[in-house]
């Protein structure tokens, strides 16, 4: 295909998120094929949860082991408690945070039609109200439940604009909503109500103190820690990943590296391309730039990308973990 004919046809694929836009985005869903959306995290790579078909082809688009499970994606609380059981607790986070950068894993109710695929086998599912217009119109004019995971290819970089999407999706959506860049950036963190003892089982958009400040402590199992991966690279898999490797707690920088700050960079820094997640240090506007700053960063040209040491507190904990599991030694 020449150039002209790509270009034209990645002009289509790519849409402004008005009416007429979600409604044809809402009829692919119902037909089974992938339609990427923005959220307030990221954007998600969508198909209708209850079509093993179309779960299918997610896992095929992003080349994702089938035994990682998909967050299904509802419009609010009440279509959530008709797949999954909730109890006292998902009632009290879902009033606090929904629509918001929570996801909550549950026990599946039977009968629920979300494909098995979906859970990848489990009896349980994760679900999640997004709180984006966009997201919550789809979810609407579907009138069903949206399996989504992060719309990259597994292993990779998470999208935050629409454009990283088609780049690394390309022709494999049938649409990609344009939303403009993620509000939050980071996925939403992911909390396991499934025993007595809630578990944090990934850290996100939503900081794990917000969530202990309405159900008390939640317990954190060693393998979602960075000391952990540290000093156990090997349970650690590698991903977020970009093509170049990543230093991080750097506080300088050799010429032949890239720079990935935050706060007032190092004096004499000597690298060639440089990028700073917040200059003033804040942790949420570091959080949003994430994605987009190691996709900039990650040239041919460049063999590692030094990163700045980034407080472990409030969203730095997830930012921590992406940039973690991106240094991760690679399969
Ligand atoms: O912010 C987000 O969560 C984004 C947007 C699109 O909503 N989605 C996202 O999906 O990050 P994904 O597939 O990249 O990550 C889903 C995470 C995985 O770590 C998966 O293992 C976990 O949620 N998960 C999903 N269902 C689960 C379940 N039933 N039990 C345990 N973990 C589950
Ligand atoms: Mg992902």
């Amino acid at each position: 295909m020449g150039l002209v004919a790509l270009r034209a046809r990645s002009a289509r694929q790519l849409a402004k998120p008005t009416a007429a836009a979600i409604a044809r985005a809402a009829v692919l869903l119902r037909a089974g094929r992938l339609v990427a959306f923005p959220t307030e995290t990221v954007y998600g790579l969508g198909a209708d949860a209850s079509s093993d078909r179309a779960i299918a082809a997610i896992y095929a688009a992003k080349t994702r082991p089938r035994i990682n499970p998909l967050i299904v994606h509802v419009a609010d609380a009440a279509a959530a408690a008709r797949l999954v059981r909730f109890d006292a607790r998902a009632r009290a986070l879902a009033r606090a945070f929904w629509p918001g950068p929570l996801t909550l894993v549950l026990p599946r109710r039977p009968g629920t039609k979300v494909s098995w695929l979906a859970s990848a086998g489990l009896d349980t599912l994760g679900v999640r109200a997004p709180d984006h217009p966009v997201a919550q119109a789809l979810l609407r004019q579907a009138g069903r439940p949206i399996a989504a995971p992060s719309a990259n290819r597994s292993g990779k970089v998470s999208p935050t604009t629409a454009r990283h999407v088609a780049q690394s999706l390309g022709p494999r959506v049938a649409l990609i909503l344009d939303g403009g860049p993620c509000r939050v950036g980071v996925e939403s963190t992911v909390v396991d109500l499934c025993g007595r003892q809630a578990a944090l089982l990934r850290p996100g958009g939503l900081p794990q103190e917000a969530i202990e400040r309405v159900i008390g402590r939640i317990s954190v199992p060693v393998t979602t820690t960075r000391a952990s991966a540290e000093r156990s690279p090997g349970r650690l898999a590698s991903h977020y990943a970009p093509r170049a490797r990543l230093r991080l707690d750097a506080k300088k920088a050799d010429r032949d590296e890239a720079y990935l700050g935050f706060g007032p960079l190092p004096p004499g820094l000597e690298a060639r391309y440089v990028r700073n997640l917040s200059p003033k240090g804040d942790l949420a506007e570091a959080a949003a730039n994430l994605f987009a700053a190691l996709r900039a960063l990650d040239r041919p040209q460049v063999r590692v990308i030094a990163v700045a040491p980034i407080p472990a507190r409030g969203l730095g904990a997830a930012i921590n973990d992406r940039l973690g599991r991106a240094a991760a030694p690679r399969g």
